[in-house]
């Protein structure tokens, strides 16, 4: 099928009002930024749009003063929406539960009630390391309502992690579960918690949900179970929303980049308000009769900006479900789907590919007849599985909205806009920018690539959405994002556009994977591979996968005494899930007698990835810059002897 032959390929002279509304918010910023803000309720509004006077470190709407968990919450329970279910709630064995806005309202203020009690003030760092269950946004919203920045820390990750990012955060209480579930078997989150917890003396009170009903220890004087904690507040509790300045941090969220050191990223609250309520009106058009469903875990950023803040301040009703995707059956999505009657489902390319591969029966034995528009995100989408979603799902008539975006940015940066206009879709690109992004894709020397040359994408100027800074790390903040190319942020995306203008993702052009659409630095796991005591160095690369995207693949040179065995490898794959948590787990791990590296040292990325890939070794001296043949050759004989 051709891409012009998609139905609604010419519903609107293209592009054009979005092309308006595009130029306007460029031309001026300050002014259109002004407008939009004003959707959101502030207790005081702002004296100035964007202070620029310390660049790079941006300040959106200061002066103003305003509740993240107000907007969400005490707005809608004054208007009709107050009894509007805010969560459909599902879990793997079925149950369903819902929330309305006023339900959510008061469990908020129960929990801010409890965490106040607790010591928590205004500044202070909460980390929620929880499955998919109600109390995880509850949690969020009830430390906003106090001004207290949470720190989500996604349930797949290690008690090392978990250990380094609430160390990293400082913070002072940890709200958790006895366990979570997935295909009816329990992992252990208390547990594993427990482990972080001796290694993290900041935090001096544990709440603990009573979800998976495992047995669990509790340590007396520092752990309490968070139904008894609520029902020692009356049910009438109001809390007072702490009137937070629009640039005091909202969370910080940490996330891989090109160290062993994950980044923590920090977003302030107004500005990002904004932003999330704008891209997601934007680019779905929602509206009061949706049933949204994002279906990702709000331990990254697409949970939090599109599961929690923007549509509930949008007053959205939105579906949840924490199971496995093919529990009991591999169409238990298409049933949720129908049985909730979901009109807008938002996902990755991982998922869609899955699915894919699943069959299109399971989709056709359903009525999903509900949906409206399918969204994607992550990773670069295939276009077999743009159009697979497209026709399968999509029965040839909804829009495939592809949303590029990071955690640094907050929300939705290159999209299509149903909310705006529909310009026709190209299967596989995001698009055009939103209102209020200057893009560009720029060669390796800082100049516009040429269209249709690939090239690095860069924002120019700065948006609300943008990540304040990392957190205690002003410094590294500026190296990470705008030094590349002087003052410009940098993505570190690969990108190209075409003379249409669309923008085509490539993939990350540093040493981050995407696994399954989540984010992993290479070097974490290297850092992991080599706590092992077998493992004397370690290099890891992303080797293509039909359905997550990417998975990694460890290069491993063993310790004098140790020998190559499944054995060993089973143990040090054990051990990355231990350390880091299941994603990081290495595909396959290759012993070999040595690293290849350059005469300065540098490990030979490409000549790995071309072994893994089984890409011809012929014209090896373009593998690595600065290498030679010689030298390039000799790293191959030298890794030989023992790879596999
Ligand atoms: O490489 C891009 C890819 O995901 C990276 C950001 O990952 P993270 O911070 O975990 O946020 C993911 C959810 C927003 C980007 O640098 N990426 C994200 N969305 C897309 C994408 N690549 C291509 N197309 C997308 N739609």
């Amino acid at each position: 099928m051709s891409e012009t032959s998609l139905p609604f390929h010419m519903k609107f002279e293209p592009g054009k009002l979005r092309k308006e509304e595009w130029e306007r918010s460029i031309k001026d910023p300050e002014g259109y930024w002004d407008e939009k803000a004003r959707a959101l309720d502030w207790f005081k509004t702002w004296d100035k749009v964007l202070d620029e006077s310390n660049k790079p470190f941006y300040k959106w709407f200061v002066g103003g003063v305003l509740n993240a968990s107000y907007n969400c919450l005490d707005r809608h329970i004054k208007t009709d929406k107050k009894n509007k279910v805010a969560y459909i709630w599902e879990g793997e064995d079925g149950q369903v539960k819902t929330i309305t806005y006023y339900q959510l309202y008061r469990e908020v203020n129960k929990l801010a009630k409890v965490l106040q009690d607790l010591g928590v003030r205004r500044g202070d760092r909460i980390a929620l390391y929880l499955p998919m269950i109600p109390e995880l946004p509850i949690a969020m919203l009830a430390a906003a309502r106090l001004g207290a920045p949470h720190v989500v820390v996604f349930s797949g990750f290690s008690a090392e992690a978990l250990a380094d990012r609430i160390n990293n955060a400082g913070a002072k209480i940890l709200v958790t579960a006895d366990g979570s579930l997935r295909r009816g078997k329990v992992i252990e989150l208390k547990k594993i918690a427990d482990a972080a917890l001796e290694k993290s003396p900041s935090v001096e009170k544990v709440l603990v949900v009573k979800y998976a009903g495992n047995n669990i220890s509790m340590k007396e004087g520092r752990d309490l179970f968070y139904s008894d904690a609520i029902n020692g507040v009356p049910a009438n509790t109001y809390v007072k929303p702490e009137p937070t300045n629009s640039s005091d941090p909202l969370f910080l969220l940490y996330t891989s980049g090109t160290t062993g050191k994950p980044k923590g990223v920090e977003h302030g609250t107004g500005g990002y308000l904004v932003w999330v309520y704008w891209t997601l009106k934007w680019a779905f058009d929602v509206n009061d009769t949706d049933i949204w469903w994002c279906t990702a875990d709000i331990g990254w950023i697409t949970g939090h900006s599109y599961v929690v803040y923007a549509p509930l301040m949008l007053g959205l009703t939105s579906f949840m479900y924490d199971g496995a995707p093919d529990a009991p059956q591999p169409d238990r999505w298409w049933d949720m789907v129908e049985r909730h009657g979901v009109t807008i489902i938002y996902t990755s390319p991982t998922a869609i590919r899955m699915f894919m591969k699943f069959g299109d029966d399971w989709v056709l034995r359903h009525d999903v007849s509900t949906l409206r528009a399918l969204g994607t995100v992550g990773e670069p989408i295939n276009p077999e599985a743009w159009l697979w979603y497209y026709r399968t799902l999509g029965k040839e008539k909804l829009p495939i909205i592809d949303t590029w975006w990071q955690t640094e940015t907050g929300g939705f940066m290159i999209s299509p806009t149903l909310g705006i206009e529909l310009v026709p879709l190209k299967p596989g690109s995001a698009t055009f920018p939103l209102p209020g992004i200057l893009s560009e894709v720029l060669d390796d020397n800082g100049d516009p690539a040429p269209d249709g040359q690939r090239g690095y994408l860069v924002i120019k100027t700065p948006w609300p959405g943008m990540l304040q800074t990392l957190w205690q790390d002003p410094e590294r903040y500026k190296t990470v994002y705008f030094s590349r190319f002087e003052g410009t942020y940098y993505t570190s995306d690969y990108a190209i556009r075409d003379p249409d203008g669309y923008i085509w993702f490539l993939g990350r052009a540093d040493e981050v994977l995407k696994v399954a659409g989540h984010r992993i630095g290479t070097v974490e796991i290297e850092s992991a591979l080599v706590s092992h005591p077998s493992i004397a160095e370690a290099a890891v690369i992303g080797k293509a996968d039909e359905i997550k995207g990417d998975v990694p693949v460890a290069f491993v040179v063993l310790r004098g005494n140790y020998m190559p065995s499944d054995a060993l490898k089973a143990e040090v794959s054990k051990h990355i899930r231990n350390t880091v948590g299941p994603i990081a787990v290495p595909a396959d791990i290759m012993f070999v007698n040595k690293l290849p590296k350059t005469r300065s040292g540098k490990i030979m990325r490409r000549l790995l990835k071309a072994v893994v890939g089984g890409a011809s070794l012929g014209d090896i001296s373009t593998l690595e810059d600065g290498a030679s043949v010689e030298e390039v050759k000799k790293a191959l004989e030298e890794m030989g002897g023992r790879i596999g």
